[in-house]
């Protein structure tokens, strides 16, 4: 089985971001170039995500007139590119969020839901546009335009005419109710209200086996990876425009650390809701290619080779991925506290793969372990980052190529965007001599997941064990 029609690495492959800065030769390299960023401003705002009760939703056109955000190129003499409108309705899909909808794929997918047009559903309409009451859309706002700057940056009416003056700052918008999605804590969480769903009460907006069962793709998530592939229509810090002093060479490593982080807290917490189902286990919790992959002769099969540590054979384990590798980064920063969060986890994992796992036991060790990751959440955000730090990680995670291919394909998904990302950041800063060998070792293990159902650990971690060998 192929992860849903387009296969991760095709994704990744697919297109190059306009205006990056860091293109490189392979195509492939080129769509996750390399994050620098933005100023990350005290957060002002504690309500968590754009606040839907309040102020008016304009729609997209009220910024994209040529003098706004809707200029063809970027400039160069300001701390925005101005060409924000043009990347969203040309390169980035959100803007074609809506049309999923309309198409044969959406289509059937109501229809064997059973929930009449996908188009008219919140069910859908819930991360593939603007869902809000009618009171809340101003007389320009049109739900067909997908999921459009408001999603992101919140209700625009408030603060759509004093943004532009002089001397207005970005803490007044946030204040008139644009959502802080400078602060990377903010910005990850956004973006996983649709990339792995949001449990708030009243807020039906998940992806369910039984929707993935119709048609729709399975969700995972990496901020500094998919940020990369959206593109980014935003400056990273350094960049020509950008205030003095705001560089941060090591931005898109704290990106991905600190987005590392808030998934793992964020999916804990969608576990721990799901406990509450009355669907249980879910099987999108589960590590999808345990049940379906295609199977070999025994003297074949790498599960078998593999044995079942820790669960009885043939029971579907935990879809771990968005630990196996933050444990990583937690190991390397900060002992003392990732010794109770590991021992905390490492038992859920163990609770999560047997078959009928024990509802309360499951959420209270995945509450608990979600405020640790929060928490830690907070400290990668704000420390500080060196090269020896980017380059152990880079060694660590693709010397434990064994347990975290074992693992099966997430793990392997998660491990070769991090391998990709790190690697983007430090050739940037720290220049490898082998860079091209690196690269295309890198990009092997993109190839091995093109179709997720036949990987196979033995020869992931085959070639993960190259990648190492390169970075010795
Ligand atoms: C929790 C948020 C969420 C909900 C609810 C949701 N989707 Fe999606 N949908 C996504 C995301 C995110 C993607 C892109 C996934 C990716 O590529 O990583 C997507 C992708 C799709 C695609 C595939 C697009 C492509 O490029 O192949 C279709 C079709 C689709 N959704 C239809 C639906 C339908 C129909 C419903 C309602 C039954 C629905 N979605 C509900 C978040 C959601
Ligand atoms: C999927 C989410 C998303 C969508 C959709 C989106 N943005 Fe953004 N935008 C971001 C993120 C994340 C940033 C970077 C953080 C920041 O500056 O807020 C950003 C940054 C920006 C910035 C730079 C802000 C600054 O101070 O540096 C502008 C301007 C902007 N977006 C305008 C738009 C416009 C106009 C649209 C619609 C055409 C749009 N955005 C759609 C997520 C989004
Ligand atoms: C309101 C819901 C929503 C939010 C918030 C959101 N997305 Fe998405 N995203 C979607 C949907 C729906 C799709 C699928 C659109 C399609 O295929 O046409 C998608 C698709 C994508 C894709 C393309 C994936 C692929 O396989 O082609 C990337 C990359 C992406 N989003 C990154 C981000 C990032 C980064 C953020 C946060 C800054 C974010 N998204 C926030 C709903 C959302
Ligand atoms: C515990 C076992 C189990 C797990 C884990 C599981 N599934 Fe399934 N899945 C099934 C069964 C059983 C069916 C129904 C097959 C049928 O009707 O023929 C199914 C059906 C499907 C289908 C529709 C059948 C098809 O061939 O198109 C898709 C797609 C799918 N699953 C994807 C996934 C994904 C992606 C995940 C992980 C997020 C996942 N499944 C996790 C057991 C599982």
């Amino acid at each position: 089985m192929k992860r849903n029609a387009q296969p991760l690495s095709s994704r990744f492959m697919a297109s190059r971001p306009p205006n990056s800065r860091f293109l490189s030769a392979s195509i492939f390299l080129a769509a996750i170039f390399a994050a620098v960023a933005l100023i990350s401003s005290p957060s002002r705002s504690q309500s968590a995500l754009p606040n839907k009760n309040s102020r008016q939703y304009t729609g997209p056109g009220s910024c994209s007139s040529p003098a706004c955000h809707g200029s063809i190129g970027p400039r160069t003499d300001n701390r925005v590119k101005q060409n924000e409108y043009s990347i969203w309705i040309v390169s980035d899909k959100h803007s074609k969020a809506y049309t999923m909808l309309t198409g044969p794929v959406g289509e059937r997918m109501a229809a064997i839901l059973g929930i009449g047009k996908a188009e008219t559903s919140h069910k859908c309409l819930a991360c593939h546009a603007l869902d809000v009451p009618a009171e809340q859309m101003a007389h320009t706002f049109d739900k067909t335009d997908g999921v459009s700057c408001e999603n992101c940056h919140g209700p625009a009416s408030a603060w759509l005419g004093q943004h532009t003056e002089r001397g207005w700052t970005h803490a007044q918008s946030v204040d008139l109710g644009m959502y802080d999605s400078r602060d990377l804590l903010k910005r990850s969480k956004l973006c996983l209200t649709c990339h792995l769903g949001d449990d708030k009460p009243g807020e039906e907006k998940y992806v369910d086996h039984e929707m993935i069962a119709a048609g729709h793709p399975d969700l995972y998530f990496e901020l500094d990876s998919f940020s990369a592939y959206m593109p980014r229509h935003w400056k990273e810090p350094g960049e020509p425009g950008e205030p003095d002093g705001t560089s941060d060479p090591w931005y898109d490593v704290r990106e991905w650390t600190t987005g590392q982080a808030v998934q793992l807290q964020q999916a804990l917490l969608h576990l721990a809701a799901r406990t509450h189902g009355t669907v249980w286990p879910e099987y999108s919790e589960l590590e999808c290619y345990a049940c379906h992959h295609s199977l070999v002769p025994a003297t074949q099969s790498w599960r078998q080779a593999r044995g079942y540590t820790d669960r009885r054979a043939g029971d579907p384990p935990w879809n771990a991925s968005r630990y196996v590798i933050f444990r990583e980064i937690v190991q390397q920063v900060d002992e003392p506290g990732m010794q109770k969060l590991d021992a905390d986890l490492m038992r859920l994992t163990k609770l999560m793969s047997t078959l009928n796992p024990d509802r309360s036991a499951v959420a209270a060790l995945a509450t608990s372990s979600a405020q640790a990751a929060g928490d830690m959440a907070v400290e990668l955000n704000k420390m500080s980052y060196s090269p020896e730090l980017a380059m152990r990680l880079l060694q660590r995670i693709s010397s434990d190529a064994d347990t975290i291919s074992n693992q099966d394909e997430h793990s392997a998904a998660q491990a070769a965007m991090a391998l990709q990302s790190l690697f983007v950041a430090y050739d940037r800063n720290a220049k490898l001599q082998n860079s091209q060998e690196l690269r295309t070792a890198i990009s092997g293990l993109f190839d091995q997941l093109q179709i997720p159902s036949s990987y196979d650990a033995t020869r992931f971690s085959r070639q993960m064990k190259q990648v190492n060998s390169l970075l010795q």
